[in-house]
């Protein structure tokens, strides 16, 4: 794609220092992850959080993700356990998400935490965020790249669009690998994936030898994520559909779909990780074309596909 945008930068020496300046006087940029492309801001900073709270429109109740580059520091900010060692070891740096218990003394902002007693931790694998981490003294609160409860953003061009030039500095570095966003998983009591993506309870429960909860419904704001409308276009959707209507965009997935111009294909090899990288670009691609509704088949409710069709349902909600 051609480069219309001024604030969408190839990543560079020169970009990277203007970035970890931009970064230290609490200024926010657009980065991208191997998830989705995130919002970033020094997570110690009070200014810098209220910012991304206050150009994503997100609740204040929403909590958002601390990003580390490694272990290091990581033990002032937070109660590290057994449990999250030993993920640490086989899946970081990885498209995962641990809360754990906050530390009385953390230097993370309260209201990035959103005056709870736990946080949400990640180490993103992106190499040139890793390369931006490793040179910051702070962790980064990084929530998707998108306004509150819309589509998040999987390349720099969907980060440009959604924040026009409120954002000076994105980094580009294509689409996003995996295309949805980090399974988090809470380690403060019983092990909990409060938001399913493509580390699943499966490899979970392998790594520590113990039972992995799924949490469906919530009383309490766990991962708020999870609780409301989410992650949507904001256009009618119906899932477990077998045929739609010519001016209903039909979400299908595996080769026995014919090619229509209101059929959008997840993956035509019936490939569950490609549907992952595929279901926000057609998202987006839907509600460019304008239709009124969206029609979606059932997809395989197995490995990655359990993500997907949580994204589904929410979206759908
Ligand atoms: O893949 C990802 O995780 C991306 C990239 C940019 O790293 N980030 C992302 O952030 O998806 P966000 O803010 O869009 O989603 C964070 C989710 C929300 O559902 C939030 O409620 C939950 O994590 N969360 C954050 N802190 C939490 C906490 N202390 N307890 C429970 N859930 C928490
Ligand atoms: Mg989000």
């Amino acid at each position: 794609m051609k480069n219309i945008y001024s604030n969408i930068f190839k990543f560079n020496k020169n970009i990277l220092h203007k970035t970890l300046k931009y970064l230290k006087k609490s200024n926010i940029v657009g980065l991208p992850t191997e998830t989705v492309y995130g919002l970033a801001g020094n997570a110690y900073s009070k200014k810098a959080v209220e910012k991304i709270y206050s150009i994503k429109k997100r609740p204040k109740i929403n909590p958002l993700i601390v990003h580390y580059y490694d272990l290091k520091n990581l033990s002032n900010d937070v109660e590290v356990n057994n449990n999250f060692l030993k993920l640490y070891k086989k899946l970081c740096p990885g498209p995962i998400t641990f809360v754990m218990k906050k530390k009385k003394l953390s230097k993370i902002c309260s209201v990035a935490t959103a005056n709870l007693n736990t946080v949400a931790i990640r180490f993103p694998s992106n190499p040139k965020i890793r390369k931006i981490l490793s040179k910051l003294n702070f962790p980064l609160a990084i929530p998707s790249a998108n306004k509150s409860k819309g589509i998040s953003p999987i390349n720099a061009f969907d980060v440009a669009e959604e924040f026009k030039n409120k954002v000076k500095i994105i980094i580009d570095d294509g689409n996003s690998k995996i295309g949805i966003e980090s399974t988090v998983l809470d380690l403060t009591g019983r092990i909990k994936i409060l938001r399913p993506g493509i580390i699943n309870g499966k490899k979970i429960s392998k790594i520590l030898g113990k039972k992995v909860y799924f949490v469906k419904k919530q009383n309490k704001i766990k991962s708020p994520g999870a609780l409301k409308k989410h992650y949507s276009p904001n256009i009618p959707m119906k899932l477990n559909q077998i045929n739609a209507s010519k001016n209903t965009a039909f979400i299908v997935f595996g080769k026995k779909y014919k090619k229509t111009t209101n059929t959008f294909n997840l993956s035509k090899k019936s490939d569950l990780n490609e549907a992952a990288k595929n279901l926000y670009k057609i998202f987006r691609k839907i509600k460019k074309y304008n239709y009124k509704k969206i029609y979606v088949v059932k997809i395989p409710n197995k490995g990655v596909g359990v993500a997907i069709n949580d994204r589904l349902k929410h979206a759908a909600n």
